[in-house]
């Protein structure tokens, strides 16, 4: 099944992230009888909303994740939050090598390495996420890093267990811009080469509803990962649909 995810970022008070959670829960059971959703959904909202959230969802089916974790368990890291703590509070998953992470905050494929073995260790589901920047892209060097990210962010083992890969184009991210079909579907098909047919392999990027059925029907892209247009019940509902 398509998982269509939602990356909420550092986006939502405590209102409008309840009413959002909310309203997709009514959403998906109102949907459940004459028209069922035909993916999984997973919201990823900031850390602070993860409590109220899992309670919002809690029967509804729509998965709840994490936004990033540190290594350890727990110990001395001011601000940071494990991946026994995001499943504490009810996730499933947590996106893990997010370019916002790696490029805002420095991470390597190294610690994200160590992330992935941490949210194993806390039986949560990685959502790996891999892309080139823009100027990789124009280099011809957009599968050659996608391909080391991958080298980099999994051990062996990771490919055997469950595990979601997002490929998110740097440049594609919060732009409007997006690939064409053509290089999504190259992509994917060579992510797909490293992985086992079992992993997800979602596409990132500037999905909207306009765009979604689209990608969704491309080979090989077993969902979206959604950022901008995560944030608005419509929006969202109607990229779950695309899948359909
Ligand atoms: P976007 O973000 O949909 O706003 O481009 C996607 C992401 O960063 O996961």
């Amino acid at each position: 099944m398509k998982l269509v995810a939602g990356n909420w970022k550092m986006n939502g008070m405590r209102a409008d992230g309840l009413a959002l959670a909310a309203e997709l829960v009514r959403r998906a059971r109102e949907a459940d009888g004459a028209e069922p959703v035909v993916c999984e959904l997973l919201i990823c909202p900031p850390a602070t909303l993860l409590a109220m959230a899992h309670e919002a969802l809690t029967g509804s089916g729509i998965a709840l994740g994490g936004q990033d974790c540190h290594p350890a368990a727990k110990g001395a890291f001011t601000g940071d939050i494990s991946a026994e703590m995001l499943a504490d509070a009810g996730c499933r998953y947590v996106i893990l090598g997010h370019s916002e992470r790696r490029h805002g905050h420095g991470e390597s494929n190294a610690l994200i390495r160590e992330k992935v073995a941490a949210a194993r260790r806390a039986g949560l589901v990685p959502v790996l996420c891999v892309g080139e920047t823009l100027a990789q892209r124009q280099a011809g060097e957009a599968s050659a890093v996608v391909a080391a990210q991958l080298a980099g962010c999994l051990e062996d083992h990771d490919r055997v267990h469950e595990l979601v890969v997002a490929y998110e184009p740097v440049w594609a991210i919060g732009t409007g811009l997006t690939p064409g079909l053509d290089d999504i579907r190259a992509m994917h098909a060579v992510i797909r080469s490293d992985l086992s047919p079992e992993t997800r392999i979602l596409y990132g990027g500037s999905v909207n509803p306009a765009n979604a059925a689209a990608i969704l029907g491309l080979p090989d892209v077993d969902g979206a990962l959604v950022g901008g247009a995560s944030l608005a019940a419509d929006t969202f509902w109607a990229i779950a649909r695309a899948c359909g």
